[in-house]
């Protein structure tokens, strides 16, 4: 069984897209979730993540999540909405064990607001990558990506709905494809 420990900050609908295919999708028998750590307390994941029985900690700082970690035999880090830069040590320790979801086509638009960001330039097409955490912002290997189109009339809440309905397929896909290497 492939453990996973995935890093949230905020709403967690990757992580339930992440533990829904683990009870009953591409993901069962394949993965677990050993820990969920949130970077802030009032994360509405960490309510998803307890309600399914999953660990789940609250981590305000690197050194607190790097102690969480080793607490587990963790095969793969899953940056799923975790809005906190990793140092160099954290990358360096899980070298080529952590990745992340980005909700456009990398390289373009790393950061944030970056649906605005596609709007603005014209954009005909968007989507989501999920690549390897390095130690710049956005920048890591890419492993895999789902494209959308974008629609006259889109505004970044209607363009981030049809994108994240991409990354909650695109996450599991992967992380099974790692599983299966
Ligand atoms: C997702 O759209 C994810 O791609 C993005 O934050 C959202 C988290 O949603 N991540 C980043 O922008 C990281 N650069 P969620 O908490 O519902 O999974």
């Amino acid at each position: 069984m492939f453990n996973l420990a995935v890093l949230i900050s905020g709403r967690g609908s990757n992580l339930q897209a992440i533990q829904k295919n683990i009870e009953s999708g591409i993901l069962q028998n394949m993965a677990q979730i050993a820990v969920v750590i949130s970077s802030k307390a009032d994360a509405a994941g960490l309510t998803f993540a307890r309600e399914h029985g999953l660990t789940a900690v609250i981590c305000p700082a690197e050194k607190d999540v790097l102690a969480e970690l080793v607490k587990y035999n963790i095969d793969l880090i899953c940056l799923a909405g975790y809005m906190r830069i990793i140092s160099p040590e954290f990358v360096q320790k899980y070298a080529g064990k952590i990745i992340n979801i980005h909700p456009t086509l990398l390289p373009k638009y790393p950061g944030l607001h970056v649906h605005e960001k596609v709007l603005a330039a014209g954009e005909k097409e968007s989507g989501c990558t999920v690549h390897y955490v390095d130690t710049g912002v956005d920048t890591g290997k890419i492993i895999a990506q789902r494209k959308v189109p974008v629609l006259p009339g889109d505004t970044p809440d209607t363009l981030a709905a049809r994108v994240l309905e991409q990354e909650h397929i695109l996450y599991s896909e992967v992380i099974l494809s790692l599983c299966q290497k």
